[in-house]
């Protein structure tokens, strides 16, 4: 009998650790022909109705052809993968008129925008099979690349990875007076990050594995294997980490400097030049490449670091290999290159000080009382896994407040905050540097690591509806590592919030 268990554990071992092998460290689609024009997704302006600027998406069923030869079952917004990009801007009021044409319930979130909790599109805004949605609101936040994509609880990975996803860019003055490439398509190139496994018949795999879905092979919009021609000239480009949980390092093989211009919220407020950018599930990032010597490249993902620390990370799941993205061919230049612009915005930092509370975020870690964890059960926020009918925290309108985020767990979980974008205090005690000073929505918290972020709560107050905050890792809040979060004018008159709580 002991022999049999020894037995049994040294196989369990054994697998996980070649699983392990497999999706981080071994990771790599090198010698790709790239010969695939890159896929731009359509824009979307809208029609102004009676003032209101009005965006039909539609989410339905499809099918395309990733892999040469082999059709794909797929989901999408307004055609079969993916969505178009929706152009906002600031100062408008807009009508988003959502149909679901799926045989199943879905919903669609606006991540990074700040709206109000029931036009959110959280899981308690549900949309069934055949019906339609319409959310308004007023964007008044800055230019930003946000996004969007379904929500329903316990299905937002399978959803999204479906291909139910989109940019949604906000313009506004400043951006629109920055002298920054930005004829989309041309030289403001939206891309969409993605890893899919596929079966021999070419459907996707939807394959748990470690606690999340990971692909071996790259989509970006929707595109296997991808070349884009752009001018030799300052080239942008708009970067979505739409994968289910795969962590990238972006760079370029010929590890050329770029600037990063802008993250999750908006413009930094100076170009950032480096040649890597971190890009967790939920994460944007924009970056200026300058192609005026008229060499090609390759986007591509670097391990996480070097080999002692991929050796390290074997061990906590953090890192990945080498992936190729796109590669990107100059062309004669028909227009003079954009010059680097030596400010780009300006972020006042809040102050600790102006916080009305701290609050506690434990990633992972125990379940309170000891519950069962176990199969289907993601890693707890505060020893607690998602309730739909559970208030976990109430903020008071017009506060400022500073969430402590850490993580005593064994691997990296991005936390990501709806309506709010915030700002990073401190990392394990150390002022944020480089990107770290910019306007975020989700950061990524590796294992061991706290940090305290800092945010106000205005404009919008609802004593029924929450906002959820949540691992954008989506196989982790699909099971449960997620709470919800209610902004009410006065906390103390709430009464018994769950009594309260509206489904809509
Ligand atoms: Cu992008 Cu609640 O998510
Ligand atoms: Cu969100
Ligand atoms: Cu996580």
């Amino acid at each position: 009998m002991r022999r049999v268990l020894m037995g049994l554990l040294i196989v369990v071992v054994f697998s996980v650790a070649v699983s392990y092998w497999l999706i981080f460290v071994r990771a790599t689609n090198g010698g790709l022909a790239f010969d695939n024009k890159l896929l731009i997704p359509e824009q979307l302006f809208g029609t102004v109705v009676d003032g209101r600027r009005q965006f039909h998406l539609t989410v339905d069923e499809g099918s395309r052809e990733f892999l040469p030869g082999k059709q794909t079952p797929t989901a999408g917004v307004n055609g079969p993968y993916l969505g178009p990009t929706v152009r906002l801007r600031r100062g408008e009021d807009v009508d988003l008129i959502v149909r679901n044409n799926l045989d199943e319930m879905t919903t669609m979130h606006w991540h990074g925008a700040h709206v109000p909790a029931r036009m959110d599109g959280t899981p308690h805004q549900k949309i069934q099979p055949g019906e339609t949605w319409t959310v308004s609101f007023e964007v008044h936040q800055q230019a930003a690349p946000l996004w969007y994509h379904p929500h329903p609880h316990g299905t937002t990975g399978r959803h999204s990875y479906q291909g139910i996803a989109g940019f949604m860019w906000i313009d506004d003055d400043n951006s629109e007076a920055l002298d920054l490439p930005k004829t989309y398509g041309v030289d403001d190139i939206p891309l969409v990050i993605q890893d899919r496994l596929f079966d021999d018949d070419g459907a996707f795999v939807f394959a748990i594995n470690q606690g999340a879905v990971y692909g071996d092979t790259m989509l970006i919009n929707g595109t296997w294997s991808p070349f884009l021609q752009v001018e030799s000239r300052r080239i942008r480009l708009r970067l979505l980490n739409g994968s289910n949980a795969r962590i990238y390092y972006i760079g370029f093989d010929d590890n050329r400097a770029f600037h990063q211009i802008a993250t999750d919220g908006g413009f930094l407020e100076t170009p950032l030049q480096t040649n890597r950018v971190t890009l967790a599930p939920g994460e944007r990032a924009e970056i200026l490449i300058d192609f005026s010597d008229g060499a090609e490249a390759v986007l591509k993902s670097y391990p996480e670091a070097e080999l002692l620390d991929t050796i390290g990370s074997f061990f906590v799941g953090l890192g990945n290999g080498h992936l190729e993205l796109l590669k990107i061919v100059p062309q004669p230049a028909k227009r003079a290159s954009h010059a680097l612009p030596e400010r780009l915005n300006t972020i006042s930092r809040i102050k600790a000080s102006d916080a009305a509370k701290t609050r506690p975020m434990v990633l992972g870690g125990p379940l309170q009382g000891g519950g069962p964890a176990g199969p289907g059960v993601g890693p707890p926020i505060n020893g607690k896994i998602m309730d739909m009918e559970r208030i976990d925290e109430v903020v008071r309108l017009g506060d400022t407040e500073i969430w402590e985020v850490s993580n005593p767990g064994g691997q990296a979980h991005p936390f990501h905050i709806h309506l709010v974008q915030f700002q990073i205090l401190d990392r394990n005690g150390q002022r944020p540097t480089g990107a770290e000073l910019g306007w975020k929505d989700t950061v990524l918290v590796p294992a061991g690591d706290t940090v305290r972020i800092i945010m106000p709560f205005d404009r919008y107050a609802d004593p029924e509806v929450p906002y959820m905050y949540h691992c954008h890792i989506m196989e982790h809040e699909d099971a449960g590592m997620m709470g919800q979060f209610l902004v009410v004018e006065d906390p103390q008159k709430l009464g018994n919030v769950t009594k309260n709580l509206q489904h809509k």
